[in-house]
């Protein structure tokens, strides 16, 4: 087998983007629209292990019509950022946390774990490569999505598959949602559910997001922007949303009570979700991971005890959750404005994340 740190063939983009293009996309990046001029690629095989690492230029891949993949959804990916810091540099918050729920997610997909340290190494050289592409300024990032597919060819499904790509690509990054951070408005799912227990809820693989986009759709005739997603079982427990964990926020003022829901297996163990666990502790909130339901939230919003709502994730950062629509009613959060936890903790995570502020955790990753 292959052992790591695994040697990296570098072939830069002989016609890479011209300055104006590239700053044309950076003045409006949007989120997941423009590519920088590279991608790296390493491949798995079977008894031979981790091989082939490169970079090169980004570009469409050619696959045979019977790869895997394409038919069994064996994948699985990550999300993760490059920030400028406050002195120039650029530093890629907390990889070796994705490296490791990478690992996780290939073992619960049967897919081979890529050393953590060449998956760091990986997002090293493109961003190394690509640097021009991370955003000057503030909120802005440079978006990395490390992937793997089954790249064998066949039909059978009698095992997983013996080879593998793994791949990573970046794409500037804006504000996820375009409002910014305006209040978001969500749509209670009770009809169609993301993850069951013994399912694949906590692996982030493709699948888990190709059977929500019709409840998405639904939540968007109801004039809601996206999902909340509740246990399959029960059909009760908040769980998380598209592309984002919850936190609720009980209370105010230094007596606030921040907490989210627990991990039950079926929900992604969000690294931002983990980081705010440990900032707003450390910023003297007192914290909790929770079983919180449908009736807890309406009733704690009714009563004043449920503040404020956000979610939370690499994509998203903390952007506020304003207003609830259900099959059982609607309602606002607080006063439907971005509350005062909500934007204390994002603006720790963002100095943080853009080195305005000390990092005293070592999450910052410097390139
Ligand atoms: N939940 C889901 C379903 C996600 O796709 C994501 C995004 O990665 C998150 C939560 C938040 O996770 P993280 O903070 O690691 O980005
Ligand atoms: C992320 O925040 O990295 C996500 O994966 C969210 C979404 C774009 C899938």
């Amino acid at each position: 087998m292959t052992t790591s740190p695994l040697p990296f063939d570098l072939k830069p983009s002989a016609h890479p983007l011209p300055a104006a293009d590239r700053e044309a996309a950076l003045a409006n990046p949007g989120f997941g629209r423009h590519f920088t001029d590279h991608m790296v690629t390493i491949r798995y095989t079977e008894g031979q292990g981790w091989h082939d690492a490169r970079l090169e230029p980004y570009g469409p891949l050619s696959l045979d019509p019977a790869t895997m993949v394409l038919h069994y959804s064996q994948e699985i990916f990550e999300g993760l950022k490059a920030y400028r810091q406050a002195d120039g540099s650029v530093a890629v918050f907390r990889p070796e946390a994705n490296g490791e729920r990478f690992q996780r997610s290939a073992r619960r997909m049967a897919m081979p774990e890529l050393p953590v340290e060449t998956f760091v190494e990986a997002m090293d050289v493109l961003v190394r490569q690509d640097e021009a592409w991370v955003p000057a300024s503030g909120e802005q990032s440079l978006y990395l999505r490390p992937f793997m597919i089954a790249s064998e060819v066949g039909l059978g499904i009698n095992r997983p598959a013996n080879e593998y790509l793994f791949m990573v690509i970046a794409s500037p990054a804006g504000a996820y949602f375009p409002k910014g951070i305006k209040p978001v408005s969500v749509w209670l799912s009770k009809e169609y559910v993301r993850a069951s227990p013994g399912g694949t809820g906590e692996a982030k693989t493709g699948g888990n997001y190709a059977g929500t986009f019709v409840a998405q759709a639904e939540a968007t005739r109801h004039g809601c922007d996206q999902v909340v997603w509740l246990d399959a079982v029960e059909r009760r427990w908040v769980e998380e949303m598209g592309g984002m964990n919850l936190y609720f926020v009980r209370g105010s003022g230094a007596d606030a009570q921040i907490v989210t829901p627990q991990l039950t297996g079926t929900l992604l163990p969000g690294i931002t979700r983990d980081s705010l666990l440990r900032i707003a502790s450390d910023l003297g909130y007192s914290t909790g991971e929770v079983k919180i339901s449908t009736d807890d939230w309406r009733q704690g919003n009714a009563d004043g005890t449920i503040t404020e709502v956000f979610a939370c994730g690499t994509a998203a950062v903390i952007t506020p959750v304003g207003s609830v629509r259900s099959a059982e009613g609607d309602w606002t959060v607080g006063d439907g404005q971005p509350g005062p936890v909500t934007q204390r903790l994002r603006e720790e995570l963002l100095g943080l994340q853009t080195g305005a502020r000390p990092d005293p955790y070592g999450w910052m990753h410097a390139i």
